[in-house]
């Protein structure tokens, strides 16, 4: 039945083109009960850093109508561990894992590209937009210089394909897109978390302990779409989109605006097997619209859609 949803990108062979997104997912074996993780296009993984990190103190996650917020604030257990121990575990489950790198320099991210230039790493993602860490992250994402500085200190050290994830937490996406294109990124995913607020009106307190946090879930999605179908327009590599993804149904409209493959987040948590439906949904939708593979979806709805390159 996955005939149809086969596709190559970035060199990596994909049994379907549904990946899950960095931080919802672990490391892809927490969800082994529910998910057959080699069925997936790949898993990014949770963001990794140079050190291990604590996360941030207090109130870490909070629901809103049709997603939630988070400021995890990045803990992880650090490159060398994940190296040494995770990455061995994992590759038992014959994924592909993308790894998701967050750095407080540009020098950090070419250093944690370096260690992870190995067997195992399908690929590489560039977190520049994470809003819930004080040093680095937001700084990268919302200047196209800086990204563009952080894509080639990461080139320069491996030779994995190199995604670069947007934010959506700027005004102008598509020119963020053109400049990491032009630095030589692989790929471009879309959209990280927006940045939202909560206030507890009894305790006159936000709920956050970090007071702000990343809005995602299905309120984010019409975002996301309209980002990935300006981005689609205005570069030739690939779009990995993600926001609000909780259906085959929603995944096709990301393919439509331009995307080549989708990620799924924040649905993994009210549904942990929910990427296998969408698999399931999407090769159904293929079928019952005379169609033999994804690539005939892709740009469909987007006029501006560049051909070739993809
Ligand atoms: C709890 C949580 C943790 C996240 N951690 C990361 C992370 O470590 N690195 C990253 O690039 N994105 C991270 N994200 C963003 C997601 O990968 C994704 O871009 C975003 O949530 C939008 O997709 P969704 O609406 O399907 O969740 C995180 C999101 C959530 C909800």
């Amino acid at each position: 039945m996955d005939e149809s949803l086969h596709t190559t990108l970035l060199g990596i062979e994909m049994k379907t083109p549904v990946l899950t997104a960095s931080g919802t997912f672990g490391f892809g074996e927490e969800f082994a009960d529910f998910v057959d993780l080699s069925r997936l296009g790949g898993v990014m993984v949770k963001g990794t850093t140079l050190k291990p990190r604590r996360g941030n103190d207090g109130v870490r996650i909070t629901e809103t109508p049709q997603g939630m917020l988070n400021c995890i604030g990045l803990e992880n257990p650090g490159v060398a561990t994940f190296l040494n121990e995770t990455l061995p575990r994992i590759a038992a489950y014959g994924m592909n894992v993308i790894v998701n790198i967050s750095g407080s320099t540009v020098e950090e991210y070419g250093e944690l590209a370096r260690l992870l230039d190995v067997p195992g790493v399908a690929a590489i993602e560039l977190n520049v937009s994470c809003p819930n860490v004080k040093e680095g992250g937001i700084v990268f994402g919302t200047d196209p210089e800086a990204a563009s500085a952080v894509v080639r200190s990461a080139k320069a050290n491996t030779g994995k394909p190199v995604i670069l994830k947007l934010s959506p937490n700027v005004t102008d996406g598509v020119a963020m897109a053109r400049a990491v294109e032009k630095a030589g990124a692989d790929a471009i995913s879309l959209i990280n978390t927006l940045l939202g607020m909560q206030i507890d009106i009894e305790r006159c307190q936000p709920v956050l302990g970090n007071v702000t946090g990343g809005l995602s879930g299905p309120c984010v999605k019409p975002v996301a779409v309209r980002m990935v179908w300006q981005v689609a327009q205005a570069v030739r590599i690939p779009i990995i989109g993600m926001g609000g993804i909780a259906s085959a149904e929603d995944a096709v409209e990301f393919f439509l605006a331009g995307a080549s493959a989708v990620a799924v987040g924040t649905a993994n948590f009210t549904d942990p097997a929910i990427t296998m439906e969408i698999c399931d949904g999407l090769a159904a939708y293929l079928e019952n619209h005379g169609l033999k593979s994804i690539d005939e979806l892709i740009g469909k709805a987007n006029p501006g859609f560049l051909k070739g390159g993809r």
